[in-house]
């Protein structure tokens, strides 16, 4: 008999490229869970839930916001651009949600504002026009912002309290973007008052929603509270253990989810890894399992239109191919991930055989993980273990055994080869459409 535990904590983290289906497993699991917390990035995410038929995409609100009364966290970790914020709180709003009164946004949150958007959006261009190729960013002003972290000359939420303040850092901070937009990027400077004016106006309204998240979510926990931790992009675009440079400017790993929310890494109990039946990556780098999408009948055009491989944010074709157990290898170590949710398995629904990657050859040498060096990734060679598919349906299956016996058994290999256990299986994108084998909030 399972029992349900208090105070228990999950983190959610994606164990690819990202937009494996975080979102949708998150607000599944918000049933059993009393705050939500986003711990880094920012609006480069794009969080697709799917309840009864009706379709949210979430950005920088944590996904726990489709459940009433339930708290959501911005933590410290998350790059804040504060005009986004309001219009993504204000379309919440328009669909019926209550909001204000149950998001926490941390005061030490480093804020994105339009100068790092340009900055982005300029670097990338001169990468494509140099020869050094684009990273393929959303172009939101994530990795300039958090630079300006880094760098310790970040505006935080917490000088929006503070006009004269805010308005002495804006002045040093812009005039260092101006001379780079303006001499080096070959790109247009900007005004420092419609930026600050505006800010000071969403200021009024950010204001009553600034916290101190980490001794917030301490308390709840002190309280019995489940917090549920949820990650944006995917260990493969870790700052540190992904395919860098072709990565975003975030520690997207489960161990970040404390510091970047600002608790202990001992309140991280459960580490559930979010895995796609396949692999997609969206923007430029290295992937060893890719498959051309654009060719009817091939396998890559399937994975691409039955997935709807297409991202939220960007609207930008998904990249696709078979699924790389030789990186979620990587993945399962560095994030120390307690069990798998496997997303999307209906899309490989009709496909008369099934690769997983289990190794790559390398310069003529056998290797069952993925290497750190981009470079390497691109000379991998992968290896395949090939299964066979099944023709029935698995859009919606609720329960283990209503599974087909063919896609049991290709999830068990997967299960074996990766040495880790499957926790939960999503069939379908409404939040409905999940299979549970193991709770993460039950004992
Ligand atoms: P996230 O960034 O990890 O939250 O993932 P995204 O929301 O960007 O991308 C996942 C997409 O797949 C969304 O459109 C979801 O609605 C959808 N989705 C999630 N789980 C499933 C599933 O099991 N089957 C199908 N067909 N779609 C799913
Ligand atoms: P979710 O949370 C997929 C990718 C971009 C680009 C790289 C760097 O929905 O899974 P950035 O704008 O972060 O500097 O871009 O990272 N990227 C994502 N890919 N899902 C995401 O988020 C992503 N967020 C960033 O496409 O390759
Ligand atoms: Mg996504």
């Amino acid at each position: 008999m399972t029992q349900q535990i208090r105070g228990r904590n999950v983190v959610v983290v994606g164990t690819q490229w990202g937009d494996e289906g975080k979102g949708k497993v998150v607000d599944w699991l918000t049933d059993h869970a009393q705050g939500v917390a986003r711990f880094q990035g920012g609006h480069n995410a794009g969080h697709t839930l799917v309840i009864k038929g009706k379709k949210t995409a979430l950005q920088l609100i944590p996904s726990g916001i489709m459940r009433d009364g339930v708290p959501c966290y911005i933590g410290n970790g998350v790059v804040v651009d504060p005009t986004h914020l309001l219009s993504e709180i204000e379309r919440l709003e328009a669909a019926g949600l209550e909001v204000r009164s149950r998001l926490f946004i941390s005061e030490s949150c480093p804020l994105i504002l339009p100068f790092h958007v340009e900055v982005d959006k300029a670097r990338e261009a001169l990468r494509e026009t140099s020869g050094a190729g684009k990273i393929g960013t959303t172009g939101k002003g994530i990795g300039p912002a958090y630079e300006d972290k880094v760098a310790r000359r970040a505006l935080r939420v917490q000088d929006l309290k503070h006009p004269e303040r805010f308005e002495k850092k804006l002045r040093e901070l812009l005039e260092l973007h101006n001379f780079a937009l303006a001499g080096y990027l070959k790109s247009q400077p900007l005004e420092f008052q419609p930026i600050f004016d505006h800010a000071m106006k969403v200021a009024e309204q950010l204001k009553p929603m600034m916290a101190d998240v980490g001794y917030m979510i301490h308390k709840a926990g002190r309280e019995g509270a489940n917090i549920l931790f949820e990650g944006a992009q995917g260990t493969l675009l870790d700052i540190d253990h992904g395919t860098y440079p072709y990565v975003t400017s975030s520690n997207c790993v489960a161990g970040n989810a404390a510091a970047g929310s600002g608790v202990g890494p001992d309140q991280l109990h459960y580490i559930l890894g979010i895995t796609k039946a396949y692999t997609t990556r969206v923007g430029s780098g290295p992937f060893p399992t890719e498959l051309p999408i654009d060719e009817p009948g091939t396998i890559g055009h399937h994975l691409s239109t039955v997935g709807q491989e297409r991202g939220t944010v960007t609207g930008r074709a998904r990249r696709c191919g078979w699924l790389d157990a030789a990186a979620l290898k990587r993945s399962i170590i560095i994030n120390g991930i307690t069990g798998l949710c496997i997303t999307k398995l209906d899309v490989l629904d009709g496909l008369e055989e099934i690769k997983v990657c289990v190794g790559y050859e390398l310069n003529g040498q056998r290797i069952d993980i993925l290497p750190l060096d981009a470079d390497d990734i691109v000379a991998c060679q992968p290896v395949y273990e090939t299964f066979p598919g099944w023709k029935e349906t698995t859009f919606g299956v609720t329960s283990w055994d209503a599974l087909p016996a063919n896609a049991r058994s290709y999830l068990e290999c997967v299960q074996r080869f990766i040495g880790t256990p499957i926790a939960m299986v999503s069939t379908g994108p409404d939040r409905d459409h999940t299979i549970l084998l193991r709770h993460p909030y039950q004992a």
